[in-house]
């Protein structure tokens, strides 16, 4: 089946809409995708007709509730071919995700002189949590450099690894240069020193097929809202063996066995043992519908588009004047640039006032601007539902704001 582009543009109602006088480009997606009518639909329909607190019910809407939860639970082991949806935990998003890793895990096994390895690419949501965890634990974090091309220097890894060395927590995709790491041949060489692995797929997810028993991770984690699904629900896969040893990190109802007075309260089987409270039903509705669609397009022929695309966007904007592009050649999603020395921001106000979307800024990885020396980028991501006249529309606003700015 060819990949038909306009058909699936019109499941998106709000790429039809106007921004500025000019037709919508929206080339943001990497910071958040827009949805299709097929998950806006199913959350509505279940606060129409479904809708109630899950598992304490006995009663008929909260069975079905609990039942479409349980069920996503099942999408999303498939989604990531994870061996069982016990290893599958609801969050907010990777940002929870992580943090309940860095939690659980982290607060429980690391102690000090221990080592936590992660990258110079890394979103501050797989910076942050390990460093306030090394406060408390006077652990200490070892980064992994990249080459200038904006590659992990996969090389230096051995030099970081020592009999103190406990986690490799990595990105799978740069949410800024786009670069895919090779997670796989990195989980395998973690592994051999005894590390446990954590994944940031985030930026994943969405462009490829991804395999956790094939990486071999321990964890992997990925937010649903740039998978075309809804904000505030994301999946943490977990490792059983890991799951059943660690402790929760939040605390209240759903998570326990018994609570007694004034101590001796016991826990609940994971994965529901880290899932406290109400959790986003909705959301998960949402994600489910998510996993459904994409599969009805395909990884494989969202990932032929984008690379297509992708390529033909590197060659439109290659013809700017003055464009710097950061990164490796093959990246997935996102094309990260500055225009000559004007600032970031200049550069995204006025494209916005072309109707085209794009991030600027830090992208919450100031390391990496570090690295190339820069306040800030712009970045442009390409998503399934982008096309080459939005790529050439880029280019066009670009070579027009460089003639204007000189
Ligand atoms: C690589 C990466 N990790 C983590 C995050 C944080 O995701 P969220 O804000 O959905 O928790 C992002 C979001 O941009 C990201 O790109």
């Amino acid at each position: 089946m060819s990949y038909d582009l306009a058909r699936i543009r019109a499941e998106f109602p709000i790429l039809s809409r106007e921004v500025n006088g000019q037709p919508l480009a929206y080339l943001d997606s990497a910071a958040s995708a827009q949805r299709p009518l097929a998950v806006i639909d199913a959350e509505s329909y279940f606060y129409q007709h479904g809708y109630a607190a899950v598992h304490r019910g006995i009663h008929t809407l909260s069975a079905e509730a609990t039942t479409a939860m349980e069920h996503v639970r099942s999408q999303a082991a498939r989604f990531l071919n994870a061996g069982s949806a016990d290893e599958i935990i609801f969050v907010k998003g990777t940002t929870e995700g992580i943090n309940l890793v860095a939690n659980c895990w982290g607060l429980s096994q690391l102690k000090a002189g221990d080592n936590v390895i992660i990258t110079a690419m890394e979103h501050h949501a797989n910076i942050v949590p390990w460093q306030m965890v090394a406060e408390r634990t006077g652990a200490e974090i070892r980064v992994l450099p990249l080459t200038e091309n904006g590659e992990l220097d996969i090389d230096r890894l051995d030099g970081l690894i020592d009999s103190r060395s406990r986690l490799l927590a990595v990105t799978h995709v740069s949410n800024v240069l786009g670069t895919v790491n090779p997670v796989k041949a990195l989980v395998a060489k973690a592994k051999a020193a005894g590390l446990v692995t954590l994944i940031d797929g985030a930026q994943a997810v969405m462009h490829d097929k991804v395999d956790v028993q094939d990486i071999d991770c321990d964890f992997y984690v990925f937010s649903g809202h740039k998978l075309y699904g809804p904000n505030g629900i994301g999946i943490l896969y977990g490792r059983q063996a890991l799951l059943e040893q660690m402790p929760p990190w939040m605390g209240g109802g759903a998570m326990i066995d018994t609570v007694v007075l004034p101590v001796g309260t016991t826990y609940g089987k994971s994965p529901w043992r880290f899932e406290a409270g109400t959790p986003n039903t909705g959301g998960i509705i949402g994600l489910g519908a998510a996993f459904a669609w994409i599969e009805t397009l395909g990884l494989p022929a969202i990932k032929a588009h984008e690379r297509s695309l992708m390529r033909y966007a590197l060659d439109k904007l290659a013809s700017v004047p003055d464009l710097i592009i950061y990164g490796p050649t093959e990246r997935a999603g996102v094309i990260a640039f500055n225009l000559g020395k004007h600032h970031a921001y200049d550069v995204g106000s006025f494209l916005d006032q072309y109707g085209i979307a794009i991030r600027t800024g830090h992208h919450c990885a100031m390391p990496l601007m570090q690295h190339y020396g820069v306040p800030a980028m712009c970045r442009a991501s390409f998503a399934l539902y982008n096309s080459e006249e939005e790529a050439d529309r880029l280019a066009a606003g670009l070579t027009r704001i460089q003639r204007l700015l000189g």
